[in-house]
């Protein structure tokens, strides 16, 4: 039985919800289970397993508002992440100067803690880019980590 990914969702206007919705589907088809969890609460969520974090910025490349609890979460945790696995895709628009900041902090937030990165951060430019269509050729690098881990 494959494991659950946990799939944290930073979103403020829903654009990033209906993304990870997709990839939840995605992953469902390939046998994964899912959570969703559309105000990730660093207190619940478990830190020896796998998460994909869809985050974008916002205001000026903070986090968007579901996630601005965690951010502080994260930023003020200590312990170690030695467990963790994940992958973040990180969704902006290049007209930005802190174009995709969010998810570039996260992703080296997670790293500074400890976390092993299953596979390079996706950086989607909602501008330029189809998100599905980018997301989706994208996530075959990390089911293919996380498979060969098994
Ligand atoms: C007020 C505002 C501020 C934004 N700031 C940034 C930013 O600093 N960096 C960036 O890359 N994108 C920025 N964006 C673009 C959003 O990340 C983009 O619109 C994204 O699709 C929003 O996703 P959401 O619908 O899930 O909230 C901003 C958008 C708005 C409306």
């Amino acid at each position: 039985m494959a494991e659950t990914i946990h799939i944290l969702i930073g979103t403020t206007s829903g654009n990033t919800e209906y993304l990870a919705d997709q990839l939840s589907e995605a992953l469902h088809q390939q046998g994964f289970a899912t959570q969703l969890h559309d105000e990730p609460d660093l207190g619940t969520l478990p830190t020896e397993g796998t998460w994909l974090v869809c985050l974008a910025s916002h205001g000026a490349g903070d986090y968007a508002d579901s996630m601005l609890g965690f951010y502080d979460q994260i930023s003020l945790h200590e312990d170690p992440l030695k467990q963790l696995k994940y992958a973040v895709i990180a969704i902006g628009e290049s007209c930005y100067d802190t174009y995709c900041k969010a998810g570039r902090h996260l992703d080296s937030r997670l790293q500074e803690l400890g976390g092993k990165r299953l596979t390079s951060r996706l950086e989607i430019d909602m501008l330029e880019d189809d998100p599905e269509q980018k997301a989706l050729q994208w996530l075959p690098n990390m089911v293919n980590a996380l498979n060969s881990e098994e």
